[in-house]
């Protein structure tokens, strides 16, 4: 279990809560009373669209990858984005291409995901996309 805190989505939704690592951020939302505006909850229409921070409780070595040490915020953890999250987060123009670019080569997410594409692999702190 991981730690999953909402900030910023209204004095009765903001909490911290206990998430299986593996789920999907917008069913942990919506389990706890944390509404997050969805439309297709298939990565396409942007409106799920949520600022992500990892905390530090995140897991460690274990999902650590083998890229360029250089490159490689080791304070983060690895998390596989699917194109099609990518091409709507660009599309609507809450990251950059570059931004994108990077999250696909080094597997880290962006600062802003899609709460219906989020699989939940450490500790968080979520806030509204504004
Ligand atoms: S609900 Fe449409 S992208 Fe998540």
């Amino acid at each position: 279990m991981v730690n999953v805190i909402f900030c910023g989505f209204g004095e009765d939704q903001d909490k911290r809560v206990f998430a299986k690592e593996g789920d999907v951020l917008l069913r942990v939302a919506s389990n706890n009373g944390v509404t997050i505006p969805t439309d297709c909850q298939d990565g396409m229409c942007g409106s799920c669209a949520v600022r992500i921070e990892e905390l530090n409780d995140a897991p460690s070595t274990q999902f650590e990858s083998k890229v360029d040490p250089d490159a490689w915020d080791k304070d983060k953890y690895t998390t596989y984005m699917e194109d099609k999250e990518l091409e709507t987060l660009v599309e609507m123009g809450a990251i950059t291409k570059k931004e994108a670019e990077t999250a696909q080569q080094y597997v880290q997410q962006t600062p802003v995901r899609l709460a219906c594409q989020c699989i939940i692999k450490g500790a968080m702190l979520v806030k509204p996309f504004e």
